[in-house]
């Protein structure tokens, strides 16, 4: 018996087929009299309510409302409780803004930190990345709002983002690329679902039955809905069958009459249909937004932000105690970025914040003495003399000078992969400058991933804001000042050049097939194994005081350990645990986190803390066997400040568990030792266990439906090519002016089908199918078939306007 059972039989079979698609950009289809409507929303750190003219790029404007720190910044905190308060006050806000469900949070592995949204997503580690999205999740739901985590999954690259086919070996996918799916899920009981815009080894996520219901609702016990990525429908009845809910945005009425006759033709059964509408409805007709007891102010969300902000500030350097600065030290202020901040990312993310602080209106409420201000550069582009000599200017009459720099809007987007890891060469030239005056350089650091650093050693200290959120500033000086003794920890590697990232050389994958060749080895994985030295490595940050850990004992339970304060203030240690197993004959990571823990301590206190072996501290994906195990003998335990600073080891025998069977051929070798360097394609399909899907050789050919736009430069017919140029040429004419045009970016990645997808009935299939006609060179057949198209869909348009309301 279904959940919503009475309710089904009252609705006909065209309306069951209408449910399983939106109404306009932002809401869920209502029958009238019979199924409400709810409002979903982007996004995962501040809402992104659009009154006007929607869509999913954060072009058209929003609803004003408190910007939170971004979630790579909210990782830093290793604390589930911050991710936790945001959640909660993002609730708060989406009831004042009438929003049911919020799209969010992002927790897709940060495979390549040139991945464009990297800014949204957690962590290269999917065990953090899971917890944090979980303790995100039971914030934003404890009052009722929907939490949407996205985007499930494999889903790394924002070049061809809906035109792309993850490659990925089993073990892969199931330790890197779906724990941290699955720990959020498990933990956070989220009541809807993304599923992501790629194809996993072939198949689309959203049609990909043995993801959306076999894994996700059988084994990780999902008991909510699933919706698409906007205009991530591909073949909408697939969709349907393999268990996703919910296509968006609206799709229209032409996609319903899909549905209806697959269920006539036999194609789709209408049990089925019957169970994905119940699984919508049940979330659906019964979520219900409770206010918060201390109700909603502005005052008390914005110093939600700033909490958040502060507990994620990660200090990267700190030469001669520099920091904290001491009251009434001299401070020249510098960059554009502390007095226009650099607090958000760019795309569907974007939020028109309600108080957005600056580093220089809010230096006057700490104590220090601000001696001047100076721009320095322009945020990117030319180096300007005039701004440099100004900067340069203040070193007579200060004492340090503290400098904002760090990545500009254009670097990091939704649509775009980063071309490299650096902040603009204006930026590192002016760190230089300052440098050369003699004076210490603060640098405070803002952007939302990884970024090489080839100008440390010139500068005293280094505090990571990362993307602060619109109360960023005030945290960073209560760092700055010593209010608050920094406690973040980087929640990915910082790698010493670029080049030294696995395969990057192979980042973004500009063909259709996207071979992850590295396997398990993403971030500390592969560097820790490898043996490859990076700049600052995952889990590292500074305090203003030392710890020490001693007394590690180990038990079936999990650890215990003391950890003291060895300095002279309070601070907060997270102490990390990580696991490896030196004898295993498996493709192993050298070390693993596999839990935390963080305490508080006064200065020359001493606490004892436990962290237990949970599910999945000693479990690996047998691909052969099909399922998770664990591998009997002896572990390496080892805790640490993070990853490659260990304190305290010791070993845990582990009494059950199987002896696992591998043949250790020369591929299997190169993996085994984490050789990435000589890892080839042959070698992958041995891990892959299949015959690696080949890319299309280059050169004109017939496109197909789920082509991306960008394959026209390939078009047989010239128009074709033309229009691949124009596009091209559009968005090279907005990245030169710095402002990345995120809609010729969707479009040019966007395929053919997808202009069904993002218009409702505007384009109907066979319109669409006309259009690739005329692409592949059949002008007149397919503009003659257009014209007719057109009309037709037009006059349907007319007549289904009662169900589009
Ligand atoms: C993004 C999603 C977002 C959706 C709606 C898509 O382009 O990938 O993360 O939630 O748009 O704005």
């Amino acid at each position: 018996m279904l959940k919503n059972q009475k309710l089904l039989e009252q609705l006909t079979l065209k309306e069951k087929a209408l449910l399983m698609a939106g109404q306009g950009e932002w809401q869920t289809r209502a029958i009238k009299g019979k199924v409400k409507s709810i409002f979903l929303s982007d996004g995962p750190f501040g809402l992104r309510k659009q009154s006007g003219a929607g869509d999913h790029l954060g072009l058209n404007g929003s609803e004003p409302a408190t910007c939170f720190p971004s979630s790579a910044t909210l990782a830093n905190s290793w604390d589930q409780e911050v991710g936790r308060e945001v959640g909660r006050a993002l609730g708060k806000e989406a009831q004042r803004l009438k929003v049911d469900q919020v799209l969010g949070p992002a927790l897709n592995v940060k495979r390549n930190p040139r991945g464009g949204r990297s800014f949204e997503y957690y962590s290269e580690d999917p065990y953090l990345a899971g917890k944090m999205a979980a303790g995100m999740i039971q914030g934003l739901q404890e009052n009722g709002t929907i939490a949407t985590p996205k985007h499930l999954a494999v889903n790394s690259q924002e070049t061809r983002r809906m035109a792309s086919n993850s490659v990925v070996d089993e073990r892969a996918l199931r330790e890197i690329y779906l724990t941290n799916f699955e720990i959020a899920v498990k933990e956070g009981q989220p009541k809807s679902i993304m599923s992501s815009y790629n194809e996993i080894n072939g198949t689309y996520a959203n049609e990909a039955k043995w993801l959306l219901t076999d894994t996700l609702r059988k084994d990780w016990g999902f008991a909510g809905y699933v919706v698409t990525d906007w205009g991530g429908d591909n073949d909408h009845v697939s969709g349907i069958k393999a268990g996703s809910n919910l296509a968006m945005p609206g799709l229209g009425v032409n996609a319903a009459e899909e549905v209806v006759k697959a269920v006539e033709s036999g194609e789709l059964s209408e049990a089925v249909l019957d169970q994905r509408v119940d699984e919508l409805l049940t979330v659906i007709l019964h979520a219900g937004q409770k206010p918060a007891d201390d109700g909603f102010s502005w005052e008390k969300q914005h110093a939600v932000a700033r909490d958040a902000a502060k507990k994620s500030l990660v200090l990267l350097k700190n030469q001669d105690q520099v920091l904290p600065l001491a009251a009434g030290t001299k401070v020249a202020l510098v960059g554009d970025f502390a007095k226009t901040p650099r607090y958000q990312g760019a795309g569907s993310s974007l939020i028109n914040s309600h108080d957005l602080e600056s580093l220089l209106d809010t230096a006057k409420d700490y104590p220090i003495d601000l001696v001047g201000y100076a721009r320095g550069c322009l945020r990117q582009g030319e180096i300007k003399s005039d701004l440099l000599e100004e900067a340069k200017a203040l070193a007579d009459k200060c004492d340090v000078y503290v400098a904002n720099v760090g990545l500009d809007e254009s670097a990091e987007s939704e649509g775009l992969d980063r071309t490299n890891l650096a902040i603009p060469p204006c930026q590192a030239k002016l760190l230089e400058e300052l440098a050369a005056t003699g004076k210490p350089v603060v640098v405070v650091l803002s952007g939302g991933a990884a970024i090489e650093l080839p100008w440390e050693n010139k500068v005293s200290a280094i505090l990571h804001e990362y993307l602060g959120g619109e109360a960023g500033p005030s945290a960073v000086w209560e760092v700055l000042t010593g209010k608050y003794n920094p406690s973040g920890r980087l929640a990915e590697s910082y790698p010493l050049t670029e080049a030294d990232i696995p395969f990057d050389n192979e980042f973004p994958e500009i063909k259709r097939n996207a071979y992850y060749k590295e396997s398990i080895f993403v971030g500390y994985r592969y560097y820790e194994t490898a043996g490859v030295k990076v700049k600052y490595p995952f889990g590292y940050g500074l305090s203003y005081t030392t710890f020490a850990y001693s007394n590690l004992t180990i038990d079936d339970q999990g650890v215990s350990l003391d950890v003291s304060n060895t300095g002279k203030v309070a601070g907060r240690e997270t102490v990390q645990l990580y696991i490896g197993k030196k004898d295993s004959p498996l493709i192993r990571a050298k070390r693993e986190l596999k839990g935390w823990t963080q305490v508080d301590l006064d200065a020359g206190e001493t606490k004892r803390v436990a962290i237990p072996f949970d599910e999945y501290a000693f479990r690996y994906f047998d691909p052969n066997l099909g399922s998770w195990q664990e591998e009997k003998g002896r572990y390496q335990i080892m805790l640490g400040q993070n990853v490659d600073e260990i304190l305290l080891t010791g070993e845990y025998d582990l009494k059950r568990g199987i002896v696992p069977e591998v043949k250790e051929t020369s591929s299997y070798q190169k993996y085994r030792e984490g050789k990435l360097l000589m890892v080839t394609d042959r070698d992958f399909e041995e891990i892959y266990g299949a015959k690696l899907p080949e890319n299309r050789p280059a050169g004109k050919r017939e496109l197909e439906w789920n082509d991306p736009l960008l394959e026209m430069a390939n078009a047989k017919s010239w128009l074709g090519r033309a229009a691949a140029k124009w596009l091209a040429r559009k968005i090279q004419e907005s990245l030169d002016k710095s402002k990345p045009d995120l809609n010729f970016l969707f479009n040019y990645n966007m395929p053919f089908r997808a202009m069904t997808k993002m218009l409702g009935d505007t384009i109907s299939r066979s319109m669409a199918e006309d259009i690739l006609l005329i692409v592949n060179g059949h002008f007149w057949r397919g503009s003659g078939r257009l014209i007719r198209d057109y009309f037709q869909n037009n006059r349907k348009e007319k007549n289904d306007k009662d169900v589009q309301q």
